[in-house]
């Protein structure tokens, strides 16, 4: 076992306020971290940390990917896609593929661009909060619409999801199940109403898709798995673009020669969102347990126990990335995989969606406020259990 003088703990101030020097000292002095404090690993470097997310079937899902739900036993086989393994996840992932195609996501372009356009006008530019007023409320609504939630709904649904997100630091359970209810609730009634009569929204889909289960047999998806895919898209829809939008602007206006590149050049746009995902992505690891002991760094991983991939450390690790600690627009993306989307058979469903939101709010952004300043005094962090980014980032917009 690694013992080394740090320590690091995921659902402390410090960690919501600013993980990355944790992490070096983790890549540094404990690349296996154990911590006693709430009984799980932390795999933090790259090789290490891309390794796992590849080999699901020593680092499975089954038991959740937060360690909330992995320590609490609260998940139930076959409720949703992420907490399945092969061959569960294979089928699953091939029936939502067929949902959520390519064309769906393009098809959702103008709602994207009217939803970003439509808050910036409502913003005051002389003073106004890129989170709380902006970048917020669009992700939501793109996600929800997608499955159907009528216009009036959508909100509520990621209020509730702040709620059942939210850590008081040494927290590690939600406070908010209360909040998770109602969610389901909501969407478990909306399902009976499109099963009454189906619509062309995703919900729908899934009504009329049909999945092969373990035995050979075809059969459609059960009111529990539906409402279970809509719940972890509205949340993984609705808070990570969000944070990745916020955290843009902060690095942008850390890094300000790069800003003016992107007005100057907006092909460089996808680029600025990859790198964006890496510097400071808004998902910081994803959790697993192991199915057989794992010997790594000198140290044994014990089959069933909870290990944390530091995707987000894996993002800084200089082992794979030249200047790692850097944000570089230009730099070279060939170096290294980007975990920010994950890694492996679970990586981002949404990936697409979500580069194709974080470009056009770039995009609009530019425009809007092709000159600003952040108050940093301001700025504040979300502690949130697997996400991070600010909750409010106060810009004033300069003529
Ligand atoms: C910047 C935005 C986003 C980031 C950084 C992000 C990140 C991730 C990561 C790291 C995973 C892997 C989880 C794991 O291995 O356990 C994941 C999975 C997933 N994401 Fe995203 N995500 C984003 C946006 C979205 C959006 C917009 C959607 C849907 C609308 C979405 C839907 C999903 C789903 C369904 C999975 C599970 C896939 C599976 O288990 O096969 N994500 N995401």
């Amino acid at each position: 076992m690694t013992t080394a003088s740090v320590v690091f703990d995921p659902f402390s101030a410090e960690f919501f306020e600013d993980p990355y020097e944790m992490y070096r000292q983790l890549r540094d002095e404990a690349p296996v971290y154990y911590s006693d404090r709430y009984d799980f690993y932390a795999l933090s470097r790259h090789s290490d940390v891309a390794a796992a997310f590849k080999d699901f079937e020593t680092y499975s899902s089954a038991r959740g990917v937060t360690l909330e739900e992995i320590q609490g036993g609260e998940v139930q086989h076959g409720q949703s896609i992420i907490w399945m393994d092969p061959p569960d996840h294979r089928r699953m992932r091939s029936l939502v593929n067929k949902v959520f195609t390519p064309r769906a996501i393009t098809a959702q372009e103008p709602v994207v661009r009217e939803r970003i356009a439509y808050h910036l006008s409502r913003v005051d530019p002389s003073g106004f909060d890129v989170v709380s007023d902006f970048a917020a409320l669009f992700p939501v609504e793109v996600i929800t619409s997608m499955l159907g939630v009528p216009e009036q709904h959508r909100q509520q649904l990621r209020l509730w999801l702040d709620e059942f997100l939210q850590r008081a630091p040494g927290q590690i359970d939600s406070g908010g199940s209360d909040a998770m209810m109602k969610s389901a609730a909501f969407y478990y009634d909306l399902v009976q109403q499109r099963r009454a009569e189906l619509r062309d929204d995703m919900i729908s889909g899934l009504i009329a898709a049909e999945v092969e289960r373990e035995d050979g047999s075809r059969t459609s998806l059960s009111d529990e798995e539906i409402v279970g895919f809509c719940i972890l898209l509205g949340g993984a829809g609705a808070e990570t673009v969000t944070k990745l939008m916020g955290s843009a602007v902060v690095a942008f206006s850390r890094h300000r020669d790069q800003w003016e590149q992107l007005r100057a050049d907006r092909s460089k746009i996808p680029a600025a969102v990859e790198e964006l995902l890496r510097f400071d992505g808004p998902v910081q690891y994803d959790c697993r347990y192991t199915m057989r002991d794992v010997a790594l760094h000198n140290t044994v991983i014990p089959a069933g126990s909870a290990v944390m991939l530091l995707g987000a450390s894996a993002n800084r690790d200089e082992r794979a990335f030249t200047d790692a600690d850097t944000f570089n627009i230009n730099r070279n993306r060939a170096e290294a995989q980007n975990l920010g989307f994950g890694y492996g058979i679970h990586s981002c469903l949404g990936a697409a969606l979500a580069r194709m939101e974080s470009a056009i709010t770039l995009d609009h952004l530019l425009d809007f406020m092709p000159e600003f300043t952040v108050d940093y005094d301001g700025l504040k962090r979300v502690s949130m259990t697997s996400v991070s980014g600010y909750s409010n980032v106060p810009v004033r917009v300069q003529s």
